[in-house]
C-alpha cells in the first residue's frame, strides 16, 4: 500500500478577512513564493463577506489542499476570527496576516527561522524598529492614531514593544493555545490581547517590516473599533474584574441619560408637562441606547432586519423597568435641583444592572 501524504503543516497563517475577494489570490500567489521550501498552510477567516470572499477562498481551496478557509456567519470581529482561525490548526507555529497584502509576507521565513532557533516565543512584524517603515498608513489623522495609540498601549506593557498594535505576527502554537481562554476576543488589537494575557510573559522578538498601502478594498478600523480598544485597556486596568461589555453597557447607559435629560427639558421648554416629556423622552432614550448597544457594546452579535425590531421591542419592554428608576433620577435633578443623591445614584445601578441581565439573556442573547 502507498504510504499518505504526511507532509502536514508547519506552519498555519491566519488570515481575518472582510471583504478581501479580489485580494484571496494575488496573497495566495505571494505565499507560494515566499514560502518555498516550507510546509505551510493558510487559513482565510471570512465573516460571510457579501462579496464572497469566502466563495473565492473555496476555489483556490478546490485546486490547493494549503488553502483552507472558514466561514462565520452571523459574527463579526478581526480579533475573534484570528482566535478562531489560530484553534482551527494543528501546526507547530501560527503565523496572523492581514489578507489586504499591506503586511510583507516575505518576512515570514525569517520569522519562523526565529521560532524554530527558539530565539523568541512570538516574533513581531514592526513598522517602527530598524529600517520598519508605516508608509502605507493612509493620510496623517491614521499615522498621529497609530503613534498615539502606540504609547498609551506602552504604557500598559512589561517589555517595551515598538510596535504593539501590528497585526502581524508569528508565535508557537501550543503558546497561543494556551492563552486561548484569557483573551477578550472583542476589536482589533489581538496582539496586546495575547501580550496582556501571557503567563509567563512571552519573549518577543520584533523585525522590521515595510507596511504598504491597501491593495484593494477598503480599511474597515473605525470609531467603533477604536472605542473597542479603550475598552481592552479599561479591562487590563480593572484586572478583569468588571466584563468589558458590562462597562460599554454602563457607559452607553450613561450617555443614555443625558439624551433623557436634555429631551425632558426641550419637552418642558416647548411647554409640556413633566410625565408627558419624561415619557417621550425616556422612549427616545431608551431607542439611543438600544441603536448604541446594537453598533457598540454587542457589535459582534449586531441584530439586523426582523431580529432588530424583536430585539427593540424586548429592550423597551423591559428596560421600561429600569426606566422607572431613571424616572426616580430625573425627578430628583430636574425638579429639586438637587445634585444627583444617594438614592438616585443606587436607582441608576440598579437600573444599569437590571438593563444589562435582560439584554444578555434577552435581547443580544448567543444565538
Ligand atoms: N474576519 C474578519 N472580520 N476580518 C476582518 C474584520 C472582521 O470583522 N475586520 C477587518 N478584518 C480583516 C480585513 O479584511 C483585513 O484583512 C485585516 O482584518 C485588517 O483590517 P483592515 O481594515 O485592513 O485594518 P487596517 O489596515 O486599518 O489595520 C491593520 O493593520 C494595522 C497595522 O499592522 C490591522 O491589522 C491593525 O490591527 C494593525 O494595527
Ligand atoms: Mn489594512
Amino acid at each position: 500500500m502507498k504510504s499518505p501524504d504526511l507532509s502536514v503543516p508547519e506552519l498555519s497563517i491566519v488570515v481575518p478577512c472582510f471583504n478581501e475577494r479580489a485580494n484571496v489570490a494575488p496573497l495566495v500567489a505571494k505565499l507560494d513564493e515566499a514560502l518555498a521550501g516550507i510546509a505551510w498552510e493558510v487559513i482565510f477567516v471570512d465573516d460571510n463577506s457579501p462579496d464572497e470572499t469566502a466563495a473565492e477562498a473555496r476555489r483556490l481551496a478546490a485546486r490547493d489542499p494549503r488553502v483552507r478557509c472558514l466561514r462565520r456567519i452571523g459574527r463579526r470581529g478581526l480579533s475573534s476570527a484570528v482566535i478562531e482561525g489560530a484553534l482551527s490548526s494543528s501546526a507547530t507555529f501560527i503565523a496572523v496576516i492581514d489578507g489586504d497584502l499591506q503586511h510583507d509576507e516575505t518576512r515570514l521565513p525569517l520569522m519562523l527561522a526565529k521560532l524554530r532557533a527558539g530565539e523568541a516565543d512570538i516574533v513581531i512584524g514592526s513598522r517602527y524598529v530598524g529600517d520598519g517603515a508605516a508608509a502605507g498608513l493612509a493620510g496623517t489623522f491614521r499615522r498621529r492614531l497609530s503613534a498615539g495609540g502606540i504609547r498609551f498601549a506602552q504604557m500598559f506593557l512589561s517589555t517595551p514593544i515598538s510596535d504593539p498594535m501590528s497585526g502581524f505576527f508569528m508565535l508557537r502554537r501550543d503558546r497561543f493555545e494556551a492563552i486561548a481562554p484569557r483573551l477578550a476576543g472583542s476589536g482589533f488589537k489581538i496582539l496586546l490581547d495575547l501580550l496582556f494575557n501571557a503567563k509567563p510573559g512571552l519573549r518577543v522578538v520584533e523585525i522590521p517590516y515595510h507596511f504598504r498601502p491597501r491593495a484593494a478594498g477598503e480599511s474597515k478600523l473605525d470609531a467603533l473599533v477604536l472605542t473597542q480598544f479603550a475598552g481592552l485597556l479599561i479591562d487590563r486596568l480593572l484586572h478583569g474584574a468588571v466584563p468589558p461589555r458590562f462597562i460599554a453597557f454602563a457607559a452607553v447607559g450613561g450617555v443614555g441619560v443625558g439624551v433623557n435629560l436634555a429631551a425632558l427639558a426641550l419637552g418642558r421648554a416647548l411647554g409640556m408637562g413633566f410625565s408627558l416629556a419624561q415619557s417621550i423622552a425616556t422612549v427616545l432614550a431608551m431607542a439611543v441606547n438600544f441603536q448604541l448597544n446594537n453598533t457598540l457594546t454587542y457589535r459582534d452579535q449586531r441584530l439586523r432586519g426582523s431580529r432588530l425590531w424583536r430585539g427593540l421591542f424586548l429592550f423597551m419592554l423591559f428596560c421600561g423597568f429600569g426606566a422607572i428608576a431613571d424616572l426616580g433620577i430625573a425627578r430628583t435633578l430636574y425638579e429639586e435641583h438637587n445634585s444627583l443623591t444617594v438614592a438616585g445614584a443606587a436607582g441608576a445601578i440598579i437600573a444599569v444592572v437590571w438593563n444589562y441581565a435582560i439584554s444578555v439573556t434577552l435581547v443580544w442573547r448567543a444565538r
